[in-house]
């Protein structure tokens, strides 16, 4: 059966990572995967994961199944943080999934079961893994404007005329906040006019938001999602733990639900559990276990709180050292997008040729289509990085 098949078309993101590591140059620099990497280029288990983790150990007293929605209690912990006060209890239910990937698919499988075969509207551009992950789950995609390359802004207009013209039958995937790849974000009234628009049109909204916390802080990064819960009678979240506490390799992500009311929430779990069970039956415990004990715990959430801000400081330190640097060398505000992006990328609208001379020439790795983390690049390397850029750029 398998010499049928062909080569599966590498995912361009994972692809980096073994490219980067097989560069033997000391000089590299690893702009790639979203990972968080402090001023000495580590990226660290955060002091407070560590310290539940060493609790969890010392506590937990059995391995037994803990059910399909995962930890409860990561649930209803990670429901209060992402959605505050902004929907009542009763319409709202929460699983635990295997990172926001996981999340992701679970809402996937949930609404072709809805509405088989229905279009999920992406942003232009948006995270490439949004594509595949919802055509397996049997849903179309097709994409809304979003941003300008030439501005490094969002195309606010474009995106409300395409919003206007979706249905009730269509999905729209919204990024909840640090728009990955663009770092460009809407304000909160665009927020508002958003939520107007989606409301009017029935339109089904699926909120993304894996860098909660990256970009303003926790509450002013939760507008968005929060003006929607507080006004559509249904939508899903899908959430991650992945970067706001850096548990990537462990898989915690949460996706939740909203329905209009108790009945509808109720029978929409379960469809969603059945996805799960479907599809892994159970998501692993340790990693959701971690962020429940520290959403739970007022000193050890304290201790989260501050190292999260520690990193969002880092990230809007390195914008604005990397604005400045550009505009010295270019002699222009052609990069001043930099310092005004939130989140973990920026989007540099340059040519994939170059972000390929870019690798070749100086070793700097990114996302072919000029993703940079922000978060991968030292202070140390500005400079270093400033002068490969302007180079490429200039030719
Ligand atoms: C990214 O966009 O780099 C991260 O979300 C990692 C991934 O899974 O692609």
């Amino acid at each position: 059966m398998f010499e049928t098949l062909k080569p599966a078309p590498q995912d361009k993101i994972i692809a980096l990572i073994a490219e980067y590591a097989a560069d033997e140059r000391d000089s590299k620099i690893d702009l790639g995967v979203g990972v968080y990497k402090d001023a000495t280029g580590n990226t660290p288990i955060m002091t407070a994961v560590a310290k539940a983790e060493d609790r969890r150990v010392k506590e937990q007293t059995t391995k037994t199944y803990v059910g399909m929605a995962g930890n409860v209690g990561f649930n209803n912990a990670m429901i209060d943080l992402v959605l505050g006060d902004s929907i009542s209890r009763d319409r709202v239910r929460g699983a635990q999934a295997p990172g926001g990937t996981g999340a992701l698919r679970l809402i996937a499988d949930l609404l072709d079961v809805a509405k088989p075969g229905a279009t999920v509207y992406l942003s232009d551009p948006t995270w490439p893994n949004h594509v595949p992950l919802m055509q397996a789950a049997g849903l179309k995609t097709a994409t809304y404007p979003y941003f300008d390359a030439e501005t490094g802004k969002v195309k606010f207009d474009e995106l409300c005329a395409a919003l206007e013209k979706m249905t009730a039958d269509d999905i729209v995937l919204l990024h909840g906040c640090c728009h990955n790849p663009t770092g460009a974000n809407l304000t909160n009234e665009q927020w508002d006019k958003v939520t107007e628009i989606v409301a009017k049109t029935g339109t089904f909204v699926l909120v993304d938001i894996a860098y909660l916390g990256f970009g303003d802080g926790l509450e002013a990064d939760a507008y968005g999602v929060r003006k929607l819960a507080s006004t559509l009678p249904e939508m899903a979240v899908a959430a991650s733990c992945s970067k706001n506490f850096g548990l990537y390799r462990e898989r915690v992500g949460c996706a939740m639900i909203i329905g209009a009311n108790e009945e509808v929430a109720n029978i929409t779990f379960s469809q969603l559990l059945s996805a799960a069970r479907a599809n892994y039956s159970m998501p692993p415990d340790h990693g959701a276990e971690i962020v429940r004990i520290i959403l739970n715990d007022d000193t050890l959430r304290k201790e989260w709180e501050e190292e999260l801000s520690q990193v969002r400081n880092h990230m809007v330190t390195i914008r604005e050292k990397l604005a400045e640097a550009m505009r010295q060398r270019s002699n222009s505000a052609d990069f001043d997008f930099l310092a005004e992006h939130r989140g973990m990328f920026s989007l540099l609208g340059i040519s994939q040729d170059k972000v390929e001379q870019l690798k070749k020439d100086f070793g700097v790795y990114m996302v072919g289509n000029s993703r940079m983390n922000i978060a991968g690049l030292g202070v140390d390397k500005i400079d270093q990085f400033a002068d490969a850029l302007v180079k490429v750029t200039r030719e």
